[in-house]
């Protein structure tokens, strides 16, 4: 299955504000198939049978701690995960949440407390905030909620309760005609207000807003019941309305009190005290009456109330609203399922710890596996090392996972452009995001560990942030890998973000004295990957090249100089090569030449030209048979995907140019990535109408597998002698500084397969 893109906030509440029981609702606008069960306003029932592909929307700069959803899969989730324990009582269609007769069967029937929602103690920083005590206060559709009760003990001593059930207003008054003896109860209709105007100071809604609106043909009631309630409101006076804030009631609330209020809504993360629904995310709007004229100011707050921020406008303040309901949807599903495939969450920063930059704070990847160790765990990937194979790739996690052996892991990775004080901060700040994100069946005390590969978070510094015109937005940073060692990466933003070339840093021996001098320098007498330690081995596909002792010189031709990790090496390894190296990208050869170490020297020319026309004027120039090897080192964009090489390097043209430039037993040799081709067969079989023989290094560990293409065949022995003596030679020639076991030649030759 393709790990696709999915936004969330388009899925979760699309549909129309048109809810009958038991809906059934298909998207035409997405490619998958799934399926949204409706059994009433408050229950929302997903289904989604295949993984899902979407565009991820930009969002306005997230509140604090607020997430997107990157990849992940659903499954089915049945109708036990109902959000409510009194399903007996709910109406078959949601109209009937507008009925006098269904709400005096429910009182009947339900005579202890029903709480919608939640209790008093969730709302009372919003309330005392905006309602004093001695505000009268009107409680529209009051039901046998604990609300006023609570409210009246808490020093509220001015409150009218207003119910069109009969039951319930004698059941309440009965219940209350001791203890709170000052409460009024009166049977009356929210469309119909037998109050003056301008009465009240603070009218509280509860859930009353969101029975009475679940359907299209109430939208006449709801108006009734809005205009009531403005006119009983005194001037300053505030309507506070707490809802599950579905988006037709959304819509209508931020169009009905446009000139004339201000409106400041508050989301609350629930604390299962009520009844039903308290599940979901509830948010209070703060309606404040103002004078006709005034301006509508529109503001959101989640957890702080008193750090809102504010909305350009309608779209803004509705869109921060669902991106609250999508993340509870979610965390909800990840505690009830096991995921069968890799979720990735982005964790934001707010402003303030954000720092301006444009990436979240974290990406939590989570992965599930059998619990062999425990239930759960957090590994935090260590700063500078989330390129790297096994914390960036789905395999390279999976067997993170494997190893750790928990039902759940969390791969937490941290982000440039953020500064991380230390591993105690990250532990903080992930503590209480990680526990959302638990697998089911975790115990209550279980304690989450933390862990990571070394000590500290690592290290990162990045040296330069800035773009090319041909390779946009362009990243160079030095990182601390795990043997203390360090590296310079180059990072392109449109390849994924993937590291494109990679060096190895040292203190600059020049400055020895100061010693904590951290400006470190390339080492060009170190070849950290794989894939070219592979291309060096590939040399001696080429009966008579032998680098630790040629007699010849070689001539060498490479399209695409990235980070220059391959001519810088030859370089300075080996005295009878010949390089010329071409970089379509004339901005990016001077970043390598100021921070990868590239140098021109007689040896080695850095060319800024295409390539492929490069290889056409030789070719027109009828120059033959000049090159040992020509080694294509190229990725690209071709309609937004990466390829490894772009297409147009294995057209026949530019295979047939390139032969004609090699000389009869020389070799192309170009770096692939077989999930980054559009068909690995068919480019083979392209190539082999110029190469007879065609071999791939099955590197382990990189997702780059080399080829080499050529007319000679491959002799295992010659080849495995040449690169033991050559492994001998390196080391030599770096006085022992290289670790033979890091260039370990011989074991790539096990690699080799033919194609
Ligand atoms: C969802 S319940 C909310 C109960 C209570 N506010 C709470 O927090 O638990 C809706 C309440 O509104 C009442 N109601 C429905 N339509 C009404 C109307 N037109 N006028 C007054 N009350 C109404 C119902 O009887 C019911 O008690």
């Amino acid at each position: 299955m393709i790990h696709q893109i999915f936004n969330l906030s388009f899925l979760f509440f699309p549909m129309q504000h048109k809810f009958t029981s038991l809906e059934f609702v298909e998207f035409k606008k997405v490619e998958f198939k799934e399926r949204i069960f409706l059994l009433h306003t408050q229950l929302i029932f997903i289904e989604i049978s295949d993984i899902a592909e979407m565009p991820l929307e930009k969002s306005p700069k997230l509140q604090k701690k607020m997430f997107y959803i990157i990849t992940f899969e659903f499954r089915k989730i049945h109708n036990k995960d109902m959000t409510t324990k009194n399903i007996s009582l709910l109406p078959k269609a949601a109209a009937e949440f507008n009925s006098k007769k269904y709400w005096e069967d429910f009182f009947k029937k339900r005579q202890q407390s029903f709480e919608w929602y939640c209790e008093y103690s969730l709302l009372s920083e919003v309330i005392y905030k905006y309602c004093d005590r001695q505000n009268k206060i009107l409680i529209p559709g009051c039901g046998n909620s604990r609300l006023s009760e609570s409210l009246f003990d808490a020093g509220y001593n001015s409150l009218i309760n207003i119910d069109i059930s009969d039951v319930v207003i004698k059941s309440m008054i009965k219940r209350n005609k001791s203890a709170r003896a000052k409460m009024k109860f009166l049977l009356m209709d929210i469309k119909k207000l037998s109050f003056g105007d301008c009465e009240f100071d603070t009218i509280l809604d509860k859930g009353t807003l969101d029975a009475i609106y679940t359907d299209d043909q109430q939208i006449n009631d709801v108006r009734a019941y809005f205009s009531e309630s403005v006119r009983v409101l005194k001037s300053g006076g505030r309507f506070l309305i707490v809802s599950l804030a579905q988006q037709h009631i959304l819509q209508e609330l931020m169009q009905y009190f446009v000139m004339g209020f201000s409106i400041h809504i508050h989301g609350i993360k629930q604390d299962g005290s009520g009844d039903i629904g308290s599940k979901l995310p509830v948010f209070i709007f703060i309606i404040t009456k103002l004078s006709e004229k005034s301006q509508r100011s529109v503001e959101f707050s989640m957890g702080d109330v008193n750090k809102p921020q504010m909305c350009k406008d309608n779209e803004h303040a509705i869109s921060l609203v669902k991106e609250q309901q999508d993340y509870v949807m979610v965390m909800d599903r990840l505690a009830k399922s096991k995921l069968d495939d890799i979720l990735s969450i982005e964790l934001w920063g707010d402003n303030e710890t954000n720092n301006n930059s444009q990436d979240p704070r974290y990406t939590l990847t989570l992965v599930d596996g059998d619990m062999v160790n425990g239930f759960y765990g957090v590994f935090i990937v260590p700063e500078g090392r989330e390129t790297e194979w096994q914390f960036s790739s789905e395999n390279g996690r999976r067997e993170l996972a494997e190893v750790i052996g928990y039902k759940r892991l969390a791969i937490a990775s941290l982000h440039r452009g953020h500064t991380y004080e230390n591993i105690d901060q990250i532990k903080e700040e992930l503590s209480q995001k990680v526990l959302d994100v638990a697998p089911p069946g975790m115990p209550n005390k279980y304690k989450v560990p933390f862990m990571s590969a070394g000590e500290s978070t690592g290290y990162r510094k990045v040296q330069f942030d800035g773009k090319t015109n041909l390779s946009g937005s362009v990243v160079i940073q030095d990182v601390q890998n795990e043997d203390q060692t360090y590296t310079r990466q180059l990072i392109f933003s449109q390849m994924n973000k993937v590291v494109q070339s990679e060096t190895r840093i040292i203190n600059d021996p020049s400055k020895k004295k100061k010693k904590k001098n951290k400006d470190r320098v390339p080492d060009s007498s170190y070849l950290l990957w794989d894939i070219y330690k592979a291309m060096l081995v590939a040399f001696h596909f080429i009966p008579n090249v032998n680098l630790t002792s040629q007699d010849e010189t070689l001539d060498v031709l490479l399209i695409g100089v990235g980070g220059a990790a391959l001519p810088s090496f030859i370089s300075k390894t080996f005295e009878k090569i010949r390089m010329t190296c071409v970089e379509l990208d004339g901005e990016l050869l001077d970043l390598a030449k100021t921070w990868f170490g590239a140098e021109e020297t007689e040896a080695v020319q850095y060319v800024t030209q295409d390539g492929l026309q490069f290889i056409q004027e030789k070719v027109d120039q009828a120059q033959q048979d000049i090159y040992d090897v020509i080694i294509f080192d190229v990725g690209g964009l071709d309609d937004g995907r990466i390829f490894v090489p772009p297409k147009a390097f294995i057209e026949e043209g530019v295979l047939k140019n390139t032969r004609t430039l090699l000389k009869e037993k020389g070799a192309l040799l170009i770096n692939t990535n077989p999930s980054r081709v559009d068909n690995n067969e068919e480019m083979i079989s392209i190539i082999k109408r110029f190469h007879s023989n065609v071999y791939r290094f099955d590197l382990p560990n990189s997702s780059n597998k080399p080829i080499v293409c050529t007319n000679n065949s491959f002799n295992f022995d010659s080849v495995y002698t040449k690169t033991k003596d050559l492994q001998k030679y390196v080391h030599g020639r770096t006085n022992g500084k290289i670790n033979i076991s890091n260039f370990d030649l011989e074991s790539i030759i096990d690699y080799v397969i033919t194609e």
